[in-house]
């Protein structure tokens, strides 16, 4: 019988998005220093691709203000991704200055989630995207894209595999992105509805090289989800330390999928991912006792039952 699963050996690329998506719903306004700490400590743990800030309004997002000096404050960081949202030209510039290497922008599949988040319609999205991309050739700075709600919306209920596929294509062959990466933003998924999206975008003609997935795992359904996109060649995830995070504009939407929880099965299925599991869950109780409580990655309070925080 032949394995479901990549071969044992295979290297798996984690994003680690805590310090943007795990943090900018959080009420607790972290200080610059404490976010770059945070930053170290998940590349001391083996984390090779982090998205460190957001250049977004701060009105907006406010625990993402002083996305410049955080990135500041990283530079002398080696043999590190890192990455930042900039969801229009002045985001981008703001990261160029401060030294930013990749930019992330982020569309939705749905046309009110867009709106709500960020302030303009999908179509309008793509035309903040072509001068930021422009910018980003000029400049060297790789770019990636997202798509949001792309297994359901909190606005507007069911979304179209097809849509989504259209979208991420426009995103790679359009707006030039090296890759797309796929949320759940409000971790709705469910391995079929996993797997019919990426088959949408193998009919689109969307290489699965150029895709990750972005799951939250509001329902429980994430680990399910990541082994769908494993059996259909997927090897790059999102995830978020201690399992923080949230998207402001997604009500109901809890954490992203915890990389303590995904480093935890893919080591275990005897795939790589470079990540020293002890190591992060010390990272992921650094800022859980700044933020005054426990991540709910199940990992994480396996390996540290007595702590609360
Ligand atoms: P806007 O209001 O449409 O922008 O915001 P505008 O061009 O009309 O400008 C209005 C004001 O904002 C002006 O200032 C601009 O200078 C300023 P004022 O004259 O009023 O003083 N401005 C900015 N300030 C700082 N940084 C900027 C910037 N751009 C304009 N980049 C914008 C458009 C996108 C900026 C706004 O809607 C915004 O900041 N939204 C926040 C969106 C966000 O961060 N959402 C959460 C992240 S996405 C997510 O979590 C999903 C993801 O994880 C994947 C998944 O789970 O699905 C990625
Ligand atoms: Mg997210």
């Amino acid at each position: 019988m032949s394995s479901f699963f990549p071969p044992p050996g295979t290297g798996i690329t984690i994003v680690e998005v805590g310090p943007r998506d795990g943090l900018q719903n959080e009420p607790e306004k972290l200080t610059v220093q404490t976010r770059v700490k945070f930053v170290r400590s998940l590349a001391a743990a083996g984390l090779k691709r982090i998205e460190a800030a957001s250049f977004v309004h701060p009105k907006w997002i406010p625990s993402m203000a002083g996305a410049a000096e955080v990135m500041a404050g990283l530079r002398d960081l080696q043999g590190i991704q890192l990455s930042a949202l900039t969801p229009n030209l002045r985001g981008l510039e703001d990261g160029l200055k401060a030294g930013l290497k990749e930019a992330a922008v982020f569309t939705s599949a749905s046309e009110t989630h867009c709106q709500k988040n960020i302030n303009c319609s999908i179509e309008e999205s793509f035309e903040r995207f072509l001068p930021v991309a422009e910018r980003c050739r000029e400049a060297g700075v790789r770019m990636r894209g997202y798509v949001s709600v792309v297994a359901g919306c909190p606005y507007e209920g069911d979304v179209e595999p097809e849509q989504v596929a259209r979208l991420s294509k426009r995103l790679i062959d359009e707006v030039g992105c090296f890759e797309v990466s796929l949320g759940d933003t409000v971790g709705v998924g469910t391995p079929s509805t996993i797997w019919s999206l990426l088959h949408a975008h193998s009919e689109a003609g969307v290489d699965r090289s150029r895709l990750a997935l972005h799951l939250h795992d509001t329902r429980g359904t994430a680990l399910a989800n990541v082994l769908v996109g494993l059996s259909a060649g997927i090897r790059t995830f999102d995830s978020s330390a201690g399992g923080l995070g949230g998207c402001p504009y997604a009500p109901g939407a809890t954490g992203n999928l915890a990389t303590e929880d995904l480093v935890y099965m893919l080591e275990g299925m005897g795939l790589e991912t470079g990540v020293n599991l002890a190591q992060l869950t010390e990272a992921t109780a650094g800022i859980c006792q700044l933020l005054g409580r426990r991540p709910p990655s199940r990992t994480w309070r396996a390996l540290r039952p007595l702590e609360r925080t």
